[in-house]
């Protein structure tokens, strides 16, 4: 489809399109069930440490993704969203497929955390190949989970530089 093959993925450091970004999450499933509002989604994209991707298309901002390469979690996909009217075509798993090629250059696990309630989300993550590799209960609001997924190419030891085939 023309969106998922024509838009343009490149970093970004704007404050206003992290805003964006925010305002985008803030008026969406699953933070809207989460209870996220403009100021914790904002938090929640924001910090020097996070690595956020937009795909764009004509100068409009189409969607985007956003990765963590610190902590014990090193390649954790903080969050991912496409503009509600840019779903369903493809545009989420080329997201995903940037975001695992610069995770894997460096490490050899993807991380992500999808909620219990967020079937479309795990219907994605289960066809890119993601397991399930812990379940936080009551995480966020009572009575819904927080998945923690990870898509792996091996042991983190016995990798010549990261996660690199040989
Ligand atoms: C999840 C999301 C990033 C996928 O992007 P996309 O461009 O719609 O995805 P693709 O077109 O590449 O793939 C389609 C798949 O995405 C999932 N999907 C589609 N619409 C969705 C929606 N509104 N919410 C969640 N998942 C959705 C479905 O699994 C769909 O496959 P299916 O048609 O076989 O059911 C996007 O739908 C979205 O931003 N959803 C709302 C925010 C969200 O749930 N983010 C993930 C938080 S962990």
């Amino acid at each position: 489809m023309t969106i998922r093959k024509k838009a343009t993925i490149s970093r970004t450091r704007k404050a206003e399109y992290l805003r964006r970004c925010a305002r985008i999450m803030a008026a969406s499933e699953p933070w809207l069930t989460l209870g996220l509002d403009y100021r914790a989604c904002l938090a929640s994209v924001s910090g020097p440490l996070r690595e956020v991707y937009a795909a764009r298309l004509g100068g409009k901002s189409l969607g985007f993704v956003i990765v963590e390469m610190n902590g014990s979690f090193k390649g954790y996909i903080k969050a991912i969203c496409v503009a509600p009217e840019a779903r369903g075509l493809g545009l989420g798993s080329r997201l995903m497929a940037f975001a695992e090629r610069r995770i894997f250059r460096e490490t050899p696990n993807v991380f992500l955390c999808v909620s219990s309630f967020n079937r479309g989300a795990r219907r994605l993550y289960a066809r890119l190949g993601y397991a399930t590799a812990g379940i936080l209960r009551d995480f966020i609001v009572k009575g819904s989970h927080e998945l923690l997924l990870r898509k792996t190419l091996g042991p983190l030891r016995g990798r010549r530089g990261g996660a690199k085939r040989s």
